[in-house]
């Protein structure tokens, strides 16, 4: 076939297809500062050793209400009331929000209480308040906790999941792209969806709580940046374009591939599918630069590929998609890794999760004991 389009070229091929992005797509070796580890004691809600604007990412499990005593002055866990316990969690929330850039978040791990026979709702209590308190709720993931231990309960049944709620403000990091990657089902890329299960990990010493490494491995992989700009502080997110390539396993996505060779569809052409959506090729309103003209390029080219693929049009908005680099804020300074606060720090799992990612990480403990604990283990 031959368009008639004013960016007429090359025609499509079998191969992956590269869309024209803006940003910097290169591979190149990025200049970034060492991580740092830092841990000293103190109480969650007052971390007068950070300064604001400082953490990309806070990933905590605090005590819950009622269950571990740690027999520490200003602790968290053992209030009156659940409302009591819920008012402490909102005040150390907030200190976290003065030390976290804007575009940073928390991911709060934790459980409900039975109390008088009835389960108290903490950590919907703790969503309620948060969202006053100026945070948004953008997930609640479910922990399946497999495996564990009997419980003597004969009028209800054994609790196995505990909460991982995510905070954020607007414009938060997250790449998702790179956590479908690896945590996508087959590794699709799919969206791996609100539900982990994780195995509680045995911990033998004094310490009875641990975190399960897989949570901060996840957590941190989702929203932590590996390269934040050191003057501005902006984070590098990653730009990923959709390709032409198809998944030659599936026959419809073959015999697209087939078609847009015989009928010699061009690049632009697979462009415009993609900016035009399945829904009408005829209404595209999304273009690459904004600008009329081009909108109107988008929606013939579009059109002409409706009309030459038929059915087969849709296949190709659901071509892969791949990382092509990391956008950059143009300060032209050093960039360091993100960091990572935990600061319920325990047996510091989160700080060894996040060395082994690359990033700095600051834990903050009333106790330290527990870490000199595990490094004596
Ligand atoms: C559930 S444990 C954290 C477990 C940790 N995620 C791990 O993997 O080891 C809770 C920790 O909170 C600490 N803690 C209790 N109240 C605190 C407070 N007000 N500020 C800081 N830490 C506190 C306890 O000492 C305990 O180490």
């Amino acid at each position: 076939m031959k368009s008639t389009g004013a960016k007429e070229s090359r025609q499509v091929s079998e191969n992956e297809l590269d869309l024209s992005l803006n940003g910097d797509q290169s591979d190149e070796v990025i200049q970034t500062l060492e991580p740092f580890r830092r841990m000293h004691p103190g109480d969650a809600r007052s971390l007068s050793r950070l300064t604001a604007n400082s953490v990309d990412l806070v990933v905590t499990s605090p005590p819950y209400w009622r269950k571990r005593d740690y027999k520490l002055e200003n602790q968290i866990g053992q209030e009156k009331t659940p409302e009591e316990y819920v008012t402490n969690i909102i005040s150390a929330m907030r200190e976290w929000r003065r030390v976290l850039r804007p575009s940073g978040s928390v991911f709060l791990n934790i459980g409900d209480t039975y109390w008088q026979t009835s389960l108290q709702g903490i950590p919907s209590s703790i969503e309620v308040k948060a969202k006053k308190d100026g945070w948004r709720l953008r997930n609640r993931i479910v922990w399946v906790k497999s495996g564990g231990t009997p419980d003597p309960a004969k009028d209800r049944l054994t609790p196995r999941h505990e909460y991982i709620l995510h905070f954020a403000l607007n414009g938060y990091y997250y790449d998702l792209f790179g956590y479908a990657e690896q945590y996508s089902s087959k590794n699709t890329g799919a969206n791996p969806g609100d539900v982990w299960t994780i195995k509680r990990e045995r911990n033998l010493g004094k310490h009875l709580a641990p975190f399960p490494s897989e949570i901060a491995e996840r957590v941190i992989t989702l929203a932590c940046p590996k390269y934040v700009c050191t003057k501005c502080g902006t984070p590098r997110r990653r730009i990923v374009q959709r390709t032409a390539e198809l998944d030659p396993s599936r026959p419809q996505a073959k015999r697209a591939m087939e078609l847009a060779k015989q009928k010699g569809l061009t690049p632009e052409h697979i462009a415009a599918i993609q900016a035009t959506g399945i829904s009408d090729a005829g209404k595209a309103r999304f273009t690459q630069s904004g600008t009329n003209k081009n909108a109107e390029d988008v929606k013939r080219l579009a059109a002409e590929a409706k009309a030459l693929l038929g059915g087969y049009f849709r296949e190709f908005t659901f071509a892969k998609r791949k990382s092509c680099g990391w956008a950059d804020c143009g300060c032209g300074v050093e960039f360091a890794p993100g960091v990572v606060l935990d600061p319920f720090m325990g047996t510091a799992k989160t700080l060894d999760v996040a060395q082994k990612l690359g990033r700095s990480c600051i834990g903050v403990d009333l106790d330290l004991s527990a870490v000199e604990e595990r490094a004596q283990q």
